[in-house]
C-alpha cells in the first residue's frame, strides 16, 4: 500500500491565522498532535514578533513541547536571522518562505523575491553546515491576491535558483486558496520536467473550496507529501472570514478510503480537532470534524 506523507500545519499556520492563544495552549495542541500518529508537524515560526504576534513565543512553546522521537517536526522562518534562531532553538528541519510574487513577497518579508532568493543561497549553507535540512516553500505558486496569475515559469525559474543553491527539497504553498486543479497540473509538470527527482511536497488553502480537488490532482501526479492543518484551523490572510488550509481529517479520510496510509489515527485526529476548537473559541470547517468519518477506521 502507499504511503501519503502529511505535514500538521496547524500549530503554525493555523494558530498564526486565529487570534493569540496562551503558550499552555500551543503545547497542549502540539503535545495532543504527536500522539495521532501523524510523522510530520510544523511546530512553529521564528519571524518578527511585530509581523506575527501569533508566533512571538515560539521559543518557549518548542521548549516545552513533549518532542517525540517518531515525529519530524520543523520550523518555518523569512530569513537567515529566522533561521538562526530556528538553529539556536534545536530544529533541524527548517523550511524558508519566499513568494514567487514580488508584491507578496514585499508585503509578507519586506523584500523582493530576488532579494529573498539571495538571502537563502547563504541561509541554505548555514543550514547545512550545522546539520539541518532547508525546505524553501514557494508561496502564492499558483495565483497572488494582488498581482493575480503567477506564471508558472516564474515559479519553475525559483526551483531552479533554489536547487542550484542547494536546496533540500521544495513546497509549493497556495498561500491564499487560488490554486485549481489545472494550476497544480501546469506548476507540477513545469516543475517536474526539469528536476524530476526533487522532493515536492503541496500546501494547499480551502479558502475557495479547491484544496481537496487540488490534493487529489496532486496525488495523480505522483505527489506524495501534503501539508494540512487540524480541523481547517486558520484562515487566509487576505479573505477576513476564510476557510484556512484544507482540514487534515479531510485529506486523511479520502485518502484512507483510496487505500493510501497516512500513519495516522483519525478517530485520535477528530478529537485533536475538538481540542483546536476549543482552544481557539470557534467551530472549525472540517466536514469530517462535523460529519464524522463515513467510513470504518
Ligand atoms: N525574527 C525576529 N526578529 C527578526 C527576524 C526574525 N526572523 N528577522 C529580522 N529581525 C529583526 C532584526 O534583527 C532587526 O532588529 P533590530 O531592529 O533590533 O536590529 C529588525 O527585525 C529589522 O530587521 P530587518 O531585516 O530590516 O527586518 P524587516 O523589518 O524588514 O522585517 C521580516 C522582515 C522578514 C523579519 C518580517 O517581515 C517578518 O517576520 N515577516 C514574517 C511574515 C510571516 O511570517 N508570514 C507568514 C508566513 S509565510
Ligand atoms: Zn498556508
Amino acid at each position: 500500500m502507499s504511503f501519503v506523507s502529511i505535514r500538521e500545519v496547524g500549530p503554525r499556520d493555523g494558530l498564526q491565522n486565529e487570534d493569540p492563544v496562551p503558550v499552555d495552549a500551543k503545547v497542549r495542541l502540539l503535545d495532543a498532535l504527536s500522539a495521532t500518529g501523524v510523522r510530520r508537524i510544523e511546530a512553529v515560526s521564528f519571524v518578527h514578533p511585530k509581523a506575527i504576534p501569533q508566533m512571538a513565543d515560539a521559543a518557549e512553546v518548542w521548549q516545552r513541547a513533549a518532542k517525540d522521537p517518531a515525529v519530524r517536526y520543523c520550523a518555518l522562518v523569512p530569513n537567515t536571522k529566522g533561521a538562526e534562531r530556528a538553529l539556536a532553538a534545536g530544529f533541524t528541519e527548517i523550511e524558508v518562505v519566499v513568494s514567487a510574487s514580488d508584491t507578496h513577497n514585499r508585503r509578507n518579508v519586506n523584500r523582493s523575491t530576488g532579494e529573498s532568493l539571495d538571502d537563502i543561497a547563504g541561509l541554505i549553507d548555514l543550514l547545512h553546515r550545522a546539520g539541518a535540512t532547508a525546505e524553501v516553500i514557494i508561496s502564492t505558486s499558483f495565483g497572488c491576491p494582488f498581482e493575480g496569475d503567477i506564471a508558472p515559469d516564474r515559479v519553475a525559474g525559483i526551483v531552479d535558483r533554489v536547487v542550484a543553491d542547494g536546496a533540500d527539497r521544495v513546497a509549493f504553498g497556495d498561500t491564499t486558496g487560488m490554486g485549481t486543479p489545472r494550476r497544480v497540473e501546469e506548476v507540477v509538470g513545469r516543475v517536474r520536467d526539469r528536476h524530476p527527482e526533487l522532493p515536492l511536497l503541496l500546501h494547499f488553502h480551502n479558502t475557495r473550496g479547491t484544496a481537496l480537488a487540488n490534493v487529489l490532482t496532486a496525488l495523480r501526479l505522483g505527489i506524495t507529501e501534503f501539508d494540512a492543518s487540524v480541523g481547517g484551523l486558520g484562515g487566509c490572510p487576505y479573505a477576513p472570514g476564510a476557510t484556512g488550509n484544507v482540514a487534515t481529517e479531510e485529506v486523511v479520510h479520502m485518502l484512507h478510503d483510496m487505500g493510501y496510509e497516512t500513519g495516522i489515527d483519525l478517530t485520535a485526529l477528530i478529537a485533536v480537532a475538538r481540542l483546536a476548537q476549543e482552544i481557539v473559541g470557534r467551530e472549525l470547517p472540517s466536514g469530517v470534524l462535523k460529519a464524522g468519518p463515513r467510513l470504518p477506521l
